[in-house]
């Protein structure tokens, strides 16, 4: 009897406690529901940040390839964070070509990308920021707001020199954006030569994520990105579209390599 009611007592305690979580999570929910801004965190399903302080790596090529590609999939925003605008030209230029998928462009620097771009995050599924290539405060300012950051990077030593300046500017930004995800990409790399062993033991030694993938130095993306195209509609079936593919799939997993 004594055990009896000793095991009811607990049930009953676990069973109000498992009940008072349910309620919890419904009232968030809810209030989710009726107050959207308020209660969900960005808004955003996911905010990818194309950044590294090394010029000329392939982040816009990446960036707009990308937008391109979640464009497909959703309601997608660019933005364009680089003075030089390039990711913007190519938003223009491919207007004129009438082509299905295209992602909402918008410049946006310093800290407008954190402080206007926060509000137009919400009304997109994904959005995608082009960085420039030199340490300014528009990439610090996307820093606070990206989920994901992705730092191309290409076979060399002041590629892997400029690393370490990246490492202390995202080691700054970790108080205001705990969760940011790093993840390293190689980028332009001869595709006749073997994939860079010595980068993924150095990345591993760095406890940093490093895709797979590889993309390759090929004509494909300057003829295409210059007409404000993609691979995927230049040339859908070449070694550069298969590449990029396989980078997309690889961003939901991406794989540390040791
Ligand atoms: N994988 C690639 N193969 C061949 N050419 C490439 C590749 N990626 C980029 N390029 C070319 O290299 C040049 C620089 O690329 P991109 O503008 O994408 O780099 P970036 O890192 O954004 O440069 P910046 O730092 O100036 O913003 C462009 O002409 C582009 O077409
Ligand atoms: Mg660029």
């Amino acid at each position: 009897m004594y055990h009896y009611t000793v095991l009811s007592r607990y049930q009953s305690t676990a069973v109000s406690r498992l009940v008072s979580l349910y309620l919890c999570w419904l009232t968030h929910r809810l209030l989710c529901w009726y107050f959207p801004i308020k209660f969900t965190d960005k808004g955003s399903d996911m905010i990818y940040l194309i950044a590294n302080t090394k010029g000329g790596v392939g982040k816009t090529t990446i960036a707009v390839h990308l937008a391109a590609w979640l464009a497909k999939k959703g309601k997608c925003l660019l933005i364009d964070a680089d003075k030089q605008a390039s990711a913007a030209s190519w938003s223009s230029w491919r207007k004129d070509l009438d082509l299905k998928h295209n992602p909402r462009t918008m410049i946006l620097l310093d800290d407008s990308v954190y402080k206007e771009g926060r509000e137009f995050v919400r009304e997109y599924d994904n959005t995608v920021i082009d960085a420039g290539g030199r340490d300014d405060p528009g990439m610090r300012y996307a820093m606070v707001l990206a989920d994901k950051l992705i730092v191309p990077m290409s076979h060399s030593d002041l590629d892997t020199s400029a690393w370490s300046d990246m490492q202390k500017i995202i080691e700054m930004s970790k108080p205001s954006n705990p969760n940011l995800e790093v993840h390293v990409l190689l980028s332009r790399i001869d595709p006749r030569r073997r994939p860079p062993k010595d980068i993924y033991e150095f990345m591993a030694e760095q406890k940093t994520a490093i895709f797979k993938t590889i993309i390759t130095e090929r004509v494909i993306y300057v003829n295409s990105t210059n007409k404000g195209m993609t691979v995927f509609e230049t040339e859908p079936d070449s070694p550069a579209a298969k590449d990029m593919k396989a980078l997309f799939k690889e961003l939901s997993h991406p794989i540390f390599l040791g």
